[in-house]
């Protein structure tokens, strides 16, 4: 029997068909979400359902609108997350939390519940080499510091790209 988190795995990745970079993003958030969930409290179904369907409404946002810009996905995940769910039974209550949350992982401040505080972190341990430059450790702590929204993320996010091990060898 497979669980909750490998069935929505599995459905994201039927869903993205061949493309890797997408269903390797979404595994590795989810992987962090897992963590933080363990530190954070937080619901687990919500979180690993909005973790590994958060950007799912990037294929579409790219074919209706040439962009994969954060409120263009914001705006084509949830409808697409929201067929996934239902057929994968999925309470209606957990699937509005969860596009809710997928409605609004660019846009922090609009829900301040846990469960989005988590995947929104969760995002970030990933994007962060893609949005900042890593090399300049005394920024990014501070970078660091802004950024993430629970503590378990900013303490993470210093394992990752500020400790020793993380500066040899990149
Ligand atoms: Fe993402």
């Amino acid at each position: 029997m497979s669980t909750i988190k490998e069935t929505l795995l599995r459905a994201m990745e039927a869903y993205f068909k061949g493309d890797t970079r997408r269903i390797d993003h979404a595994h590795k958030v989810t992987g962090y979400a897992e963590e933080l969930l363990a530190q954070e409290g937080g619901d687990y179904p919500i979180v690993i359902g909005a973790a590994v369907l958060h950007d799912i409404g990037i294929h579409q946002a790219e074919k209706k609108y040439g962009s994969t810009s954060g409120h263009y996905q914001e705006r084509e995940g949830p409808p697409i997350a929201r067929r996934i769910l239902r057929k994968l039974g999925f309470a209606e209550q957990q699937t509005e939390e969860i596009c809710q949350i997928i409605a609004h992982h660019h846009s922090p401040g609009k829900i301040n519940t846990p469960n989005f505080r988590i995947l929104y972190d969760a995002d970030w341990l990933v994007n962060l080499r893609d949005e900042y430059d890593i090399r300049d450790s005394s920024k990014l702590s501070s970078i660091i510091d802004k950024v993430f929204l629970t503590q378990s993320g900013k303490a993470l996010a210093h394992d990752i790209y500020l400790s020793e091990s993380s500066q040899s060898g990149s």
